[in-house]
């Protein structure tokens, strides 16, 4: 009777963009018919790279915004922001003492990171995957999607759980399975269109007359998601009877129409609505987390959790 769980964070980076969208949000919207499904801001990881969470706030209101204007039902889909519940961090203080040290430096966003900002290597980046690991099984998630960018946390967080497991002689927590996937949706039509008249094509057919390689272009994959009969472009593209750029201005057309409805209800939404949406979102995953963290402090031999 107990539907699997479905979760995801997202870090605060600013508006929900065409890659977003496609990348992540139309799964997350998918997910929430078969899953019960959480969705969070994962606000303390972005403070790994932003320190002041009062310079993203704004930008945290506009993405779930975003999110609910794509199709994210507040009613189905639990919406939190991460730090409101704080057994996240406690979780991830007592997973961290199971994950060896070796296991987190190995992390290649880890050693990106070292290299982007050379100036603000702080120990949360380096925790950063324990803690994502701690979002993911406080409410133990069965299916956790992201992108492909996220595979070596996704191991790590099954490293860790199995060693959590091991090494207090029980089961608290089961196996996640990981779920890879692969322009503003709710920008202005004249904004998409530019964008995507900015696209790269096929950057081995230099003349509308060449044939075109719809496989290996970035315009033609869009068109998989956006036509149902992609297949017969591809063939136009294919046999040379339609040109990169007109491709691109009915790309931008279909997109436009496609996203009028999430524009529409986007308009809807106000900052007191958000309020209410993550308000609601946490006094459902905080009894979730507190049952989680008194099961985890049980198994690692600690007190309840003084209230
Ligand atoms: N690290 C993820 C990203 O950068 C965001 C994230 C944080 C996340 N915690 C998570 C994703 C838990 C899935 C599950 O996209």
């Amino acid at each position: 009777m107990n539907r699997q769980r479905s979760l995801s964070g997202i870090r605060v980076t600013g508006r929900f963009h065409l890659g977003n969208y496609l990348g992540a949000g139309v799964n997350y919207v998918r997910l929430q018919d078969e899953y019960d499904s959480f969705i969070f801001v994962a606000d303390y990881h972005t403070l790994t790279t932003k320190p002041n969470a009062r310079d993203f706030e704004p930008d945290l209101y506009e993405m779930v915004m975003d999110l609910i204007a794509i199709g994210l039902d507040p009613g189905r889909t639990v919406m939190y922001r991460q730090s409101q519940i704080p057994e996240v961090a406690e979780l991830s203080l007592l997973l961290a003492m199971v994950t060896p040290l070796s296991w987190v430096q190995r992390v290649p966003t880890f050693k990106e990171k070292v290299r982007d900002q050379p100036d603000n290597v702080n120990l949360g980046l380096l925790e950063y995957p324990v803690l994502q690991c701690a979002d993911i099984v406080i409410v133990k998630g069965d299916v956790v999607p992201v992108g492909r960018d996220q595979a070596a946390h996704l191991e790590l967080t099954r490293e860790i759980t199995r060693r959590f497991n091991r090494t207090y002689g029980r089961e608290v927590f089961p196996m996640s399975k990981s779920l890879n996937n692969i322009v503003g949706v709710t920008d202005e039509p004249d904004v998409i269109r530019k964008q995507v008249l900015s696209m790269v094509t096929d950057v081995k057919r230099p003349r509308k007359s060449d044939p075109g390689h719809p496989r290996t272009c970035n315009v033609c994959a869009f068109y998989k998601f956006f036509f149902d009969d992609w297949e017969r472009y591809w063939e136009l593209c294919r046999t040379a009877q339609i040109g990169c750029q007109e491709k691109k201005q009915i790309l931008a057309q279909r997109i436009i129409e496609r996203f009028e409805p999430f524009r529409q209800k986007r308009s809807e939404l106000t900052p007191a609505i958000i309020d209410e949406v993550l308000a609601d979102g946490e006094s459902r995953a905080r009894p979730i987390a507190r049952a989680t963290i008194a099961e985890v402090r049980e198994a690692v031999g600690l007190r309840p959790s003084p209230d």
